[in-house]
């Protein structure tokens, strides 16, 4: 039996993650998986984090299972931060997941469930791993264009083109924030069109949300959503605590649904149910468990938001750097854009050639599509980066 799989095409930001730690040079920099680490290259704990799983582990007294669903106290605090009142929580359906991954898995299957004949749009390009759980469960596809790779920006003509191919119960896709991989965001004003659009055709926004904070605020970086919230009368969302709460390992997301009545909500909240229980039973809490202790406690949120901050202002100052280092180099402004892209990645516009000069002559490692993770640099690789992209004739 096992003779007739077939080989899997490795996720290529996973490969490179495993390149990158096989590389035997001292001196090497890892812009590829999209883990926060700081100016030494380490990938901290949050302070507020620490300070939650000492207290956990101090009061907890059972391992026993917690809800299908996961814990309520962790679901209201994940609608709250998300979606702060855009919407009444009678009306929100959700469930605890294995990381943003999970999420969007549950997600998706949902869709599926509810009409299995809809189609996804994606942005044009997206998260790999979109594409390769949609091929997985059956789903179709359907690119959208995104990006512009010559300005760096958003090709917002293009990708209102593309979404009027959307009918009645076919998904549209969108990343709430720091788009992964080309970290060219839409405006206000361009999801109010994009809201208007699928509203008018009966679509179904799905939103992953997995950067909130990384780009320009908690609040600010979740105006997208909010606004599609209110806006539309049935979304999916998928949101991520692996980025903002540096829990990656803890695998801590959740899938939210926004209904149009509490019945509609209560049909919704049983699939969730039904679908964590067909997938891996009761999600992993002790991750979840964290997130709800530093969200209810002051000071413990206050010194998390704090931190996220400075993690996403240093993240911004390498941006400004680079932009300007580059700018410096070639006395161009053809890479001005990676100072207005936010979140943790922007997409450079080099060739898949370049990018393999880069990894195999100076040891810089970025995705093969040129994407590099900002928070990989500090202000001493900076000008390595730069000058190396000048030298390779990038
Ligand atoms: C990334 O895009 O690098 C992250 O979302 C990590 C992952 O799982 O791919």
């Amino acid at each position: 039996m096992l003779n007739d799989l077939t080989t899997q095409p490795p996720d290529k930001i996973l490969e490179l993650m495993q390149m990158f730690r096989a590389d035997p040079r001292p001196v090497k920099i890892d812009l590829g998986v999209g883990v926060y680490k700081d100016a030494t290259g380490h990938t901290p704990i949050m302070r507020a984090i620490k300070a939650a799983e000492q207290k956990w582990w101090e009061s907890e007294d059972s391992k026993s299972y917690t809800a299908l669903a996961g814990d309520a106290g962790f679901l209201d605090a994940m609608v709250a931060l998300v979606l702060d009142d855009a919407v009444a929580r009678e009306k929100v359906a959700a469930c605890a997941t294995p990381g943003g991954t999970g999420a969007v898995r549950q997600a998706f299957e949902l869709a599926q469930m509810a009409n299995p004949k809809a189609r996804v749009f994606t942005s044009d390009p997206t998260w790999p791993n979109h594409l390769s759980i949609l091929k997985h469960i059956g789903m179709e596809a359907v690119p959208y264009r995104y990006f512009d790779n010559d300005s760096g920006a958003v090709s917002f003509d293009g990708m209102l083109a593309d979404l009027a191919a959307v009918e009645t119960g076919d998904v549209v896709l969108l990343h709430g924030c720091c788009h992964n991989p080309t970290g060219a965001n839409l405006t206000l004003p361009e999801w109010q069109a994009v809201i208007e659009l699928m509203n008018a055709k009966g679509a179904i926004p799905m939103i992953d949300i997995a950067y909130q904070g990384f780009g320009d605020g908690l609040e600010e970086d979740a105006a997208g959503t909010r606004l599609v919230a209110r806006s539309c009368p049935e979304v999916l969302i998928a949101a991520s605590c692996s980025k903002n709460f540096g829990i990656y390992r803890e695998r801590t997301g959740c899938t939210m649904v926004i209904c149009q009545d509490q019945a509609q909500r209560d049909l919704a909240q049983a699939n969730l149910a039904h679908l964590n229980r067909q997938t891996y039973s009761f999600p992993p809490d002790h991750g979840a468990r964290l997130v709800t202790l530093v969200m209810n406690d002051d000071a413990l949120r206050a010194d998390w938001q704090a931190e996220l901050e400075e993690v996403r202002l240093g993240m911004l100052a390498l941006r400004e750097q680079l932009a300007g280092e580059l700018q410096r180099l070639t006395g161009s402004d053809r890479f001005g854009f990676i100072a207005q892209h936010r979140g943790m990645f922007s997409r450079l516009g080099l060739s898949p050639e370049v990018v393999k000069r880069l990894r195999e002559e100076h040891a810089i490692y970025m995705v093969g599509d040129s994407r590099i993770n900002v928070a990989g640099l500090n202000s001493e690789t900076v000008p390595i980066l730069a000058k190396a992209i000048v030298e390779v004739g990038g």
